[in-house]
């Protein structure tokens, strides 16, 4: 059997490849300050800033040039609270964002409460332990306030149990039925968000996030709460982190109940970081390691890839294929 066939030249290689990439695909995160003056480096992503809300206007519209118009988005407040919280700066980037780019972006807002509760915790506790209900009331409220604001999709990384159910409701109680949900529907404990966190300051101050976060040993739990986000209404269900968890993406894709649902796969700061880290040790091309870990995610059947290389993606597949 000659296979080497298929592989003789570029354009024979081209021809027969069976994936694809586009931009239309990808989803690039931003980071935006409260109190921010000046547009700083995050350094612990490497290459992503710390934005005020000017500078991220202008970094949304250079990445509008480079076909990226999904922007996945996360708000920074100042300062931190037990049960109480304020929006205004929130409400602020996304009606600034609303009146700038209009429909020709996708407005995309994290949705959690880690960066603004005094514990670093995605929820709220009681007496030490995380109220589910009593957070995903918080959490629905918050919805509401961004939907409000201009978010075109919600996108909950929280992982209370029923929290898209809430959502939807109010949303849709209040005329937002057309604000979609993108639900970080399985999302495992992962030790791959340590860069994100130090960039959101949202380590938990004690505990960890298991008793939220899906258990990766755990296979039936990843795939039943995709079930229940689609049934309780997410639009658009998400496999995070990507890259140690493509057989997730695969069975959630061809999973009979689920496979008609747009799926999105996070590359988390981690993964994404790593590629950085080694190759600044020499270890790998980070252009041609980026891509072949991109290509991978999209193989295990994610219609949507959010990454911190978005932006860059077509300059850098131009280059390589
Ligand atoms: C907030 C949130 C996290 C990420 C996205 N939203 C961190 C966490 O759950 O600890 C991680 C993103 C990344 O690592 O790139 N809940």
């Amino acid at each position: 059997m000659n296979l080497r066939r298929y592989r003789k030249n570029a354009a024979t290689r081209d021809i027969f490849s069976t994936v694809e990439i586009t931009t239309k695909n990808l989803i690039q995160p931003y980071f935006v300050y409260e109190g921010l003056k000046e547009q700083e480096e995050l350094t612990a992503i490497t290459g992503q800033k710390k934005n005020t809300i000017d500078s991220l206007k202008k970094e949304i519209a250079i990445g509008l040039k480079q076909g990226i118009s999904h922007v996945l988005l996360f708000i920074i407040p100042q300062s931190k609270h037990e049960h109480t919280f304020s929006y205004d700066f929130d409400s602020k980037v996304l009606s600034s964002l609303n009146e700038e780019f209009g429909d020709s972006i996708l407005l995309s807002a994290d949705m959690c409460l880690c960066s603004q509760t005094k514990s670093g915790h995605c929820g709220i506790l009681s007496d030490g332990i995380i109220d589910n209900d009593a957070s995903v009331k918080v959490i629905a409220d918050k919805s509401l306030i961004y939907a409000q604001a201009g978010a075109d999709c919600i996108s909950p990384s929280d992982m209370m149990d029923n929290r898209i159910l809430a959502i939807r409701k109010i949303l849709d109680s209040n005329k937002l039925d057309s604000t979609m949900i993108m639900s970080y529907s399985t999302k495992f404990s992962s030790n791959f968000y340590g860069p994100f966190r130090d960039a959101a300051d949202s380590t938990p101050t004690s505990g960890d996030r298991k008793s939220y976060q899906i258990d990766f040993r755990n296979e039936f739990d990843a795939i039943r709460s995709s079930i229940r986000d689609m049934e309780q209404g997410a639009d658009i269900l998400m496999v995070k982190p990507a890259g140690a968890y493509l057989d997730t993406i695969y069975k959630i894709k061809t999973h009979e109940r689920l496979r008609d649902y747009p799926l999105a796969a996070y590359q988390v700061s981690g993964e994404f970081q790593a590629l950085q880290v080694m190759a600044q040790n020499g270890l790998i091309d980070y252009e041609k390691g980026l891509l072949e870990t991109l290509y991978a995610i999209k193989r295990a059947g994610a219609d949507l890839i959010i990454t911190y290389a978005a932006n860059k993606f077509r300059e850098i597949h131009a280059k390589h294929f």
